[in-house]
């Protein structure tokens, strides 16, 4: 087997999805992940039928057991893994005094650990090959303060801690390590949020100077960049794709 195979969690649907068309449009051989198997299947299948290699991966990837046999199935069916971009994530708004301690163990394990998870799986099989690229999948959300989402904010801040210290860890075995952090992206995860607090899609456009929502496009075309050979040298960054959201306080209109 001859192809460079890449892994994109939670990948069924919304950014992951976008990533993964990406990828393989670029000629990498994707396994899909999604804790959802229906549409990691179904997104694979649209993949293979625009002409990519897609293999649908389905599995939890806050369990090390899962994560394992993923890799393992990757680099078995699709080649040796060149990338992994740890995007699974869930999302959970409440005042922090009414905060559920499960809501909060679910984000942990979702929007922080399983970076940790995915990537040493990855790592062991990268490092002895000397190179390999991982991005994870962050949020504004981990730079900036944001009420009622108390869990996202520290794990997502968590995420990119992490991708800091595991790049100068790889670095010596040519390995990059870094973070994008989408600001408000179309898709259904934003999409939930905004219904359940009963406002509409276009009211979150007064929040960002660009004065339109990211789409999975846009963090898509920052990850392939990132593992081209163009962005070999760039290790430990975290790169913000938020049309200037995290910049913006209400205070820059009145100057
Ligand atoms: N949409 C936004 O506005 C936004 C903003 C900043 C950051 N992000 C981040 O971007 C990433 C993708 O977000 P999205 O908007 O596409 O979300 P989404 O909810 O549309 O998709 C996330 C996918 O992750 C999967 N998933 C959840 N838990 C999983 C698990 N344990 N194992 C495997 N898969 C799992 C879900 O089934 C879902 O298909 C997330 O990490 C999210 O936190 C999103």
């Amino acid at each position: 087997m001859t192809e460079r195979s890449a892994i994109v969690t939670g990948a069924g649907r919304g950014i992951g999805l976008e990533i993964a068309r990406v990828l393989c449009a670029q000629g990498l051989a994707v396994g899909v992940n999604d804790l959802d198997e229906a549409i990691a299947e179904q997104a694979a299948a649209e993949l293979r039928n625009a002409g990519g290699i897609a293999l649908a991966c389905p599995g939890d990837v806050t369990k090390s057991s899962d994560v394992t046999a993923m890799v393992e199935r990757v680099e078995a069916e699709l080649g040796a893994l060149w990338l992994l971009v740890s995007n699974a994530g869930v999302f959970h708004a409440a005042p922090t005094a009414d905060f559920p301690e499960e809501a909060w163990d679910r984000e942990f394990a979702v929007d922080a650990k399983a970076a940790f998870l995915c990537s040493r799986a990855a790592i062991r099989l990268m490092i002895p090959r000397r190179g390999g690229r991982i991005v994870i999948i962050s949020s504004i959300a981990g730079q900036i303060v944001r009420t009622g989402q108390i869990a996202y904010c520290a794990a997502k801040a968590a995420a990119i801690h992490f991708a800091r210290c595991l790049a100068v860890e790889m670095a010596p075995y040519d390995i990059t390590v870094n973070c994008v952090c989408p600001g408000m992206t179309d898709s259904a995860m934003l999409r939930q949020s905004a219904a359940a607090r009963g406002v509409e899609l276009g009211a979150y456009l007064e929040m960002i100077p660009a004065a339109k929502l990211a789409t999975g496009g846009d963090h898509a075309a920052t990850v392939a960049w990132l593992a081209s050979h163009a962005a070999g040298h760039v290790t430990g960054q975290v790169i913000t794709v938020d049309g200037g959201q995290s910049l913006y306080h209400p205070l820059t209109r009145n100057g």
